[in-house]
C-alpha cells in the first residue's frame, strides 16, 4: 500500500486516483476546482466514464480515496505525486504548460519530505528537466530529495477504467532507475508490459503514438475522398487493407474526422516542438489540414444535398467527439454546427451523454432535443456525427415519416446504405462510391 496524491481530477486524474485506490493504495485527489471537489465529496461525478462512479464510491466509502482543494493536506504524507492537469493548446499550437507550472510550484511550496513526482499529463519533450528546474529554483536549492518520472497515459475516454486496469503497455521514463522501479511497483498488480526508458523518450512516445493514430484516420479519410472521385468503396478498401497485419484494421474508419481533448492538441504540439527544434513537420501539418477539410466537406455535402443551407432544418445525431463520452472538446460535430449556423441553417441536435457540455459550447440558437426522433421532426436532412450504439438500430420508418425531406448524411458510415435507399431516403456516406 502506497500513499499517492493525484493533482487534477479530470478524465486522467480521477481515473488514475480511483483505480490506484481500488488496487489498495491510499489516494488523495486534488483539484483547484472547488465545485468539482465538493461534488466528488458528495458522490457526484464531474465526468461520464463507464464504471468510474462505482469505483469512486467503493474506495471513497472504504476511506482509501479522498478529495481536497488543499495542497498542504494533499502533500503531507505523499510518497508519489502524480500530475494529471490539463495541457491544452496555446495560441500557436504549443502545449499550454501554465497548469502544470502552477501545480509544480504548489508541490515545491509544500514538499517537506522526499517524494517522487510522476508526470502523467501529456507534455513537451524536456518537461521532466523543466519540472526539476522549477523546484530547484523555487526552493533555492533547499528542498527534500525528489525525483521526476514521466509516465504518459494512454487511456481512452469511454473505456478509461478498463484501459487503466488492463493497459497494453506502461511507459516509464526517468534518469533515476530507483524512482522508475518504485513507480513500476505501483503498476505491478496490472501485470502489463512495461517499457522503461529515459525521460525524454517517454515524453516522445506519447506524442508519437497520438500523432500516428491521428495520421491513420486522416489517411483513410483522404482515401475516402479519393474513393468518392473514382467510384470505390472505402469500407471495403479499409477492410482489404486492415487484413494485412502490417497495417491492422483499427483506426481505419473513414468519417468526419478526429477530435477530442488529445489528438488535436497533441498533433499541433508535436508539430510545434518540431519547428522549435528546427525540424519541418511536413506530415503532421498535412494530417491536421486533412482533418479540417473533412469537417468542411460535410457542410459542402449538405449544401449540395439541400440546394443551399439558409433556412434549412438539419437534425444532428451525436455531439461528443466519439461515442461513450460526454467530452465535446474539439468535437467535429461542434465545428460543423458552427459552420452550418453561420450559413443560417436551423439545427436540432441530440447526444446520449453530452447535452450538458453541448449547452455550454454550442451556439444559442441550436435546439437541443430529448431524443433522436425530436431531432428529425420536419427536418430537411439528418446528419449522423457520432456513432453511439443507440443510433445503430433506430426506427427508420418513423424517421422517414417525421422528416420533411428524406436526406441522410451518415458521417460515420454507420447505417446500411442499401436498406435506407430502398426505404426512400437519399443516403450519402463517406467514401462510398462516386460522389461528385
Ligand atoms: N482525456 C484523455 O483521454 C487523456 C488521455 C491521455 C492523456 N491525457 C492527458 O492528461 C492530461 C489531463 O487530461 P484530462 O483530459 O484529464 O484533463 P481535464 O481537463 O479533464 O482535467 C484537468 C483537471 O486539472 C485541474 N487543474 C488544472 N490546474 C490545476 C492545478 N494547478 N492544480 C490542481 N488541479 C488543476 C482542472 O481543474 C481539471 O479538473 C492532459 O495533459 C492530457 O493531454 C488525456
Amino acid at each position: 500500500m502506497s500513499q499517492i496524491t493525484v493533482i487534477g481530477t479530470g478524465y486522467v486524474g480521477l481515473v488514475t486516483g480511483a483505480c490506484f485506490s481500488d488496487l489498495g493504495n491510499n489516494v488523495i485527489c486534488l483539484d483547484i476546482d472547488e465545485k468539482r471537489i465538493s461534488d466528488l465529496n458528495q458522490g457526484i461525478m464531474p465526468i461520464f466514464e463507464p464504471g468510474l462512479e462505482e469505483i469512486v464510491e467503493r474506495s471513497h466509502k472504504a476511506g482509501r480515496l479522498q478529495f481536497t482543494v488543499n495542497y498542504p493536506e494533499a502533500l503531507r504524507d505523499a510518497e508519489f505525486v502524480f500530475i494529471a492537469v490539463g495541457t491544452p493548446s496555446g495560441s500557436d499550437g504549443e502545449a499550454d504548460m501554465s497548469y502544470v507550472e502552477q501545480a509544480v510550484i504548489q508541490i515545491a511550496d509544500n514538499m517537506d519530505h522526499p517524494i517522487i513526482i510522476v508526470d502523467k499529463s501529456t507534455v513537451p519533450v524536456g518537461t521532466g528537466d523543466w519540472v526539476a528546474d522549477i523546484i530547484q529554483k523555487y526552493r533555492d536549492g533547499h528542498m527534500p530529495k525528489f525525483q521526476v518520472v514521466s509516465n504518459p497515459e494512454f487511456l481512452r475516454e469511454g473505456s478509461a477504467v478498463a484501459d487503466f486496469m488492463h493497459p497494453e503497455r506502461i511507459v516509464l521514463g526517468s534518469n533515476d532507475t530507483e524512482a522508475c522501479d518504485r513507480v513500476a511497483e505501483l503498476y505491478a498488480p496490472l501485470r502489463a508490459p512495461m517499457l522503461v526508458t529515459d525521460i525524454r523518450t517517454a515524453e516522445m512516445i506519447k506524442y508519437a503514438s497520438n500523432a500516428f493514430l491521428a495520421t491513420k484516420i486522416s489517411f483513410i479519410n483522404e482515401i475516402a475522398n479519393i474513393c468518392e472521385s473514382v467510384g470505390a468503396n472505402v469500407i471495403d478498401v479499409a477492410r482489404g487493407m486492415g487484413l494485412d497485419n502490417r497495417i491492422g484494421s483499427k483506426f481505419l474508419n473513414a468519417g468526419i474526422g478526429w477530435g477530442g481533448s488529445c489528438f488535436p492538441k497533441d498533433v499541433k504540439a508535436l508539430a510545434h516542438i518540431a519547428v522549435e527544434y528546427g525540424t519541418q513537420p511536413q506530415l503532421l501539418q498535412a494530417v491536421i489540414d486533412i482533418n479540417q477539410t473533412q469537417r468542411r466537406r460535410v457542410v459542402e455535402k449538405l449544401n449540395r444535398m439541400l440546394n443551399g443551407l439558409e433556412g434549412k432544418e438539419i437534425g444532428i445525431l451525436g455531439l461528443a467527439f466519439k461515442p461513450d463520452t460526454d467530452d465535446m472538446r474539439e468535437s467535429p460535430a461542434a465545428d460543423i454546427i458552427r459552420y452550418l449556423t453561420n450559413e443560417k441553417a436551423i439545427i436540432r441536435a441530440y447526444d446520449p451523454e453530452a447535452m450538458e457540455q453541448a449547452k455550454k459550447i454550442l451556439p444559442k440558437e441550436v435546439v437541443l432535443c430529448d431524443n433522436p426522433y425530436q431531432v428529425v421532426e420536419n427536418a430537411d436532412a439528418l446528419l449522423l456525427a457520432t456513432e453511439w450504439n443507440e443510433f445503430k438500430q433506430l426506427d427508420f420508418k418513423k424517421i422517414h415519416d417525421l422528416m420533411r425531406e428524406k436526406n441522410i448524411l451518415d458521417g460515420r458510415n454507420l447505417w446500411d446504405p442499401e436498406r435506407l435507399s430502398e426505404m426512400g431516403f437519399t443516403y450519402v456516406g463517406v467514401g462510398l462510391g462516386k460522389y461528385i
